[in-house]
């Protein structure tokens, strides 16, 4: 399963510029799958089981944060606003790759006080072009972070395991699922990190009867962060709360329950900022039950997000145990 998350995490496909992860993708679920379709935002929708059956949707977000030039200027400096949450201080010094292959480095220019975090405006692109003349990048071209995956063993580092690792995930639980008595919808939504986007269309298509999604979550175990129990290692982290959503309580029984029948690790989270595809699920149409399967994941939208590989292989268990027998809900 490493080598696939080394392929997932190695493409470059920010919101919005989702063909070449979806090919990716794609290639790996048809042999899996009795149904692989995209719809009209890009998503990819991939059935397993028999049609008639309870509709349950999963989803995992295939999009990743990135940056978009706005302007180029005439010594060849490409200035930029985000996609999605990007933070300054993890920028300065970074590299990045368009999704025209162009490459370059992130700097910013000097500020007064060296201490602070220059803002967004600050910052610029160096692609090594002398002027704008013939340059590489256009205004409205679209970068991803350039960083290679590291296997620390028990600890993987990439970028976008937020949340290319719940795409791995996604994959690995339909290659585990042989059989189910549902109408299971496996759905790779486009534009999370922009506002939710693909997971609230895909969910209006689907119409499912209920549904979770996959994603990251926060961490609590490393210096100077509190309140916060979340810990890389303690099993895949089955959500009650986060900033956009309440899990239905069904939804976190279903989770727990088969945890413990299995004796698979889980723990619980609440997480105070930040939500996932399971928020526009669950007010779509006439409303969806819905919950989420967290992987702990340490420096969240920084270049280099590290998951325990642990964690991950419980919640491909758990999701296919749940997958594989009849639910009340
Ligand atoms: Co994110
Ligand atoms: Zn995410």
């Amino acid at each position: 399963m490493k080598q696939l998350i080394q392929k997932l995490t190695e493409t470059f496909s920010p919101s919005g510029y989702e063909g070449a992860i979806r090919d990716v993708i794609r290639a790996e679920v048809t042999p899996l799958a009795d149904e692989v379709r995209v719809d009209q935002m890009g998503s990819l929708i991939v059935r397993k089981g028999p049609k008639g059956g309870k509709k349950i949707m999963i989803a995992a977000h295939m999009d990743e944060i990135g940056l978009i030039a706005t302007h180029i200027d005439a010594k060849g400096f490409v200035r930029f606003t985000n996609i999605g949450g990007v933070r300054p201080q993890n920028m300065m010094g970074g590299r990045v790759r368009f999704v025209n292959g162009t490459r370059g480095v992130i700097y910013a220019e000097p500020i007064e006080k060296p201490s602070d975090t220059p803002a967004i405006e600050k910052f610029y692109i160096d692609v090594g072009a002398t002027s704008d003349k013939n340059h590489p990048v256009k205004v409205g071209d679209v970068c991803g972070f350039d960083r290679t995956f590291m296997d620390l063993g028990d600890r993987l580092v990439a970028k976008s395991m937020d949340d290319r690792i719940g795409c791995a995930v996604a994959i690995e639980a339909l290659r585990a699922l042989k059989e189910t008595p549902h109408e299971v919808y496996f759905v790779f939504t486009v534009q999370e990190e922009v506002g939710l986007r693909g997971a609230g269309t895909s969910a209006y298509g689907v119409a499912p009867d209920l549904g979770f999604s996959i994603d990251v979550t926060g961490w609590g175990d490393t210096p100077g962060i509190k309140n916060f129990i979340v810990a890389l290692g303690n099993g895949p982290a089955i959500k009650v709360k986060d900033g956009g959503m309440l899990a239905d309580p069904r939804i976190i029984h279903w989770m727990t329950s088969t945890a413990e029948k299995n004796k698979i690790p889980y723990q619980r989270e609440v997480l105070l900022g930040g939500t996932t595809d399971a928020t526009a699920m669950q007010v779509s149409r006439a409303g969806v039950p819905v919950g989420c399967i967290s992987i702990p994941c340490r420096y969240v939208h920084a270049p280099s997000e590290m998951v325990d590989y642990n964690d991950v292989q419980n919640a491909v268990k758990l999701i296919a145990a749940m997958l594989s027998n009849p639910v009340e809900i």
